[in-house]
């Protein structure tokens, strides 16, 4: 067996006589003497093969990425790389062996490599030999490691729950499996293990967590994959605030077991009203400032049609200052900024530059008093450049603002990368209006119980009833969130009813579920983490590909094993199931 790890040995083991296996990650030839670096998941160790030897020739032939298993003795180098850790050692070889070849690679195995990523994730098992991936996976497997060790140390205990379910409430559509055996049937995938965690406070578990596979199919973006993993959590016997401690304290451990970080307990709290205003996000990013201003004030007695009809139709005008940056902000790239939040349903994006005239797209049709004005809430001075958007809805006035809020301070390099900012985001709304159905929709899932102050407004005043739920945010990602759940029967039906579900739905969706509800449930409630997402933050990367061994594309296609793919007629026979053309 494999005892030492190529990456560990250093100048403390000269004159050692060891025994190692690995790839060639390079061979150089100097005529007389042949270096190999050989490599394996701890890192790289020059091996030297010197004419004379019976080895040199097997050695000079080496291809790349051939598996060898090398004995020899550990020398001090004459010319030493301290760039890495073995950099002051070599291996002289006494013994070599070619364990296997390898073909000619698509791509080549290093650090840079300048492969596409679909190259890389065709090949992923190669892809997997650079330590950039692999150091991803060895960040993942000590957090999961570290997330088992504190939750079992506080009384959690790990249980599966099941993969072949009823469908789940969380909002996404579902994965189905069909069944064999009960022919027209189908199995769902578990969008997360919500339903089966709260069976499980009511069988009376008290303390649950699972490291849980979850699948959602959705729309899918740098951050979110069809199946993703959850580190999910329950407990019973709690409020609100008592999971967030829990949960926070957990996260700290996280950033100083992993990174070395000590995080400042409590974390910042802000509700979620207060995020969309200052922010046009429930998940913030609060590594830089650039916050939105309500400025719909100043123009109340405004002549300006466009201000005036938003006014008039109880919109809202807000804006983002930069502060000195009016003179780098030409025409053209404040055109690029205002296709940018009509991506977001803006309708445009006006703009004003301070400085000893003010000039911009609405310059002309403000009033001294307006400007003024702004000048006087606004803070500004000259060479800010103030950005507005007006519209009658608010909601797309803050999600264009906070959407360029993010894009402005990635391009004027406004985030410190080695930052960590984190942060509650609580008291969401119970319901969102949706306009396609026509009809509140519940926010999060039906079970997340209202604050207790609102559970009236449940039927009577939807808009303005909030919920117990929080998101835990890292650095702009929801890398949690969770609630305390509806544990009585006659507010569950009053959330039933504000969502209009009817007797059959009810019993159709989760009959089973309600029912076990009337059997003496505790008050319990729970969260659940993103996994990748927070391995992304640890890891330092943008894209959740990057922190999962075989990752779907944005296609939610596996590019190595070419799945979804198509079966076999007798599969689908079996099934019951024919393919509509
Ligand atoms: P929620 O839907 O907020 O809550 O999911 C919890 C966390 O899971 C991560 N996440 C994802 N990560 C990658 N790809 C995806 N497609 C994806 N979707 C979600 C996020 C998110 O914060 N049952 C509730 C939890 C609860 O109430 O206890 C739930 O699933 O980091």
């Amino acid at each position: 067996m494999k005892t030492i790890n190529n990456g560990s040995l250093n100048i403390n083991n000269v004159s050692d006589v060891v025994e190692l296996y690995g790839w060639v990650q390079k061979k150089r030839d100097l005529g007389g003497v042949v270096f190999i670096d050989l490599r394996d998941r701890s890192g790289i160790v020059q091996v030297v093969v010197r004419d004379g030897s019976s080895f040199y020739d097997l050695a000079a032939s080496l291809k790349s990425e051939s598996v060898l298993r090398v004995e020899g003795i550990v020398r001090e180098r004459e010319s030493k790389n301290l760039n890495i850790p073995t950099g002051e050692i070599e291996i002289e070889v006494s013994n070599l062996e070619l364990l296997n070849s390898s073909k000619d690679l698509p791509f080549e195995i290093s650090d840079d490599t300048t492969a596409l990523e679909d190259t890389r994730l065709k090949y992923r098992y190669l892809d997997l030999r650079r330590s950039s991936v692999s150091n991803n996976l060895i960040v993942r497997h000590k957090i999961t490691m570290a997330i088992r060790n504190f939750l079992d140390k506080e009384g959690f205990l790990e249980v599966e729950t099941p993969i072949l379910c009823k469908s789940t409430p969380e909002g996404a559509r579902d994965y189905l499996v069909p069944s064999r055996v009960n022919k027209g049937k189908f199995y769902a995938l578990p969008q997360s293990p919500q339903i089966f965690k709260q069976l499980l406070m009511v069988g009376g578990i008290e303390k649950y967590f699972q490291i849980a596979r979850c699948f959602r199919d959705e729309d899918l973006r740098a951050d979110r994959q069809p199946e993703f993993t959850q580190v999910d959590l329950e407990m019973s016997f709690v409020d609100q605030e008592d999971v967030m401690t829990l949960t926070e304290r957990l996260i700290a451990y996280l950033f100083k077991e992993i990174k070395g970080i000590e995080i400042k307990l409590p974390l910042k709290r802000m509700l979620y009203d207060d995020a969309i205003d200052k922010y046009g996000s429930d998940k913030p990013d609060l590594r830089f400032g650039l916050e939105i201003n309500d400025i719909t004030e100043i123009f109340k007695n405004t002549t300006f049609t466009v201000f005036k009809n938003v006014i008039e139709n109880d919109g809202v005008i807000n804006c983002l200052v930069l502060k000195n940056k009016a003179s780098e902000y030409s025409r053209k790239s404040l055109d690029q900024l205002t296709e940018f939040v009509k991506t977001y349903k803006a309708s445009g994006l006006a703009y004003l530059k301070f400085g000893e005239e003010i000039s911009g797209s609405i310059a002309k049709v403000l009033t001294d008093i307006e400007i003024n004005a702004l000048k006087e809430q606004l803070s500004l001075v000259d060479n800010d450049l103030v950005l507005i958007v007006a519209d009658n809805k608010k909601s797309i006035v803050k999600t264009s603002l906070g959407a360029l809020r993010s894009k402005l301070a990635r391009d004027l390099n406004l985030i410190n990368k080695d930052d960590y900012k984190l942060l509650w985001v609580t008291k969401f709304p119970s319901f969102e209006y949706s306009e396609e159905e026509g009809r509140y929709v519940a926010c999060h899932h039906p079970f997340t119980a209202p604050l207790d102050s609102d559970v009236d407004k449940l039927i009577n005043d939807k808009a303005h009833c909030y919920s117990k739920a929080y998101d835990i945010v890292i650095n702009g990602y929801e890398a949690g969130g969770g609630s305390i759940r509806i544990h009585n029967e006659e507010v569950q039906n009053k959330m039933f009813e504000a969502l209009e579900l009817s007797e059959d739905d009810i019993k159709n969706k989760f009959g089973f579920f309600v029912e076990a509800l009337k059997y003496g449930t505790p008050p319990h409630g729970g969260l659940a983490l993103g996994l990748d997402r927070l391995t992304m933050l640890f890891t330092g990367t943008e894209n959740i590909r990057d922190v999962i061994a075989f990752p779907k594309t944005a296609s939610a296609s596996c590019l190595m094993s070419e799945c979804p793919n198509v079966v076999a007629d007798k599969q689908l026979d079996d099934l019951n199931i024919s393919i509509k053309e």
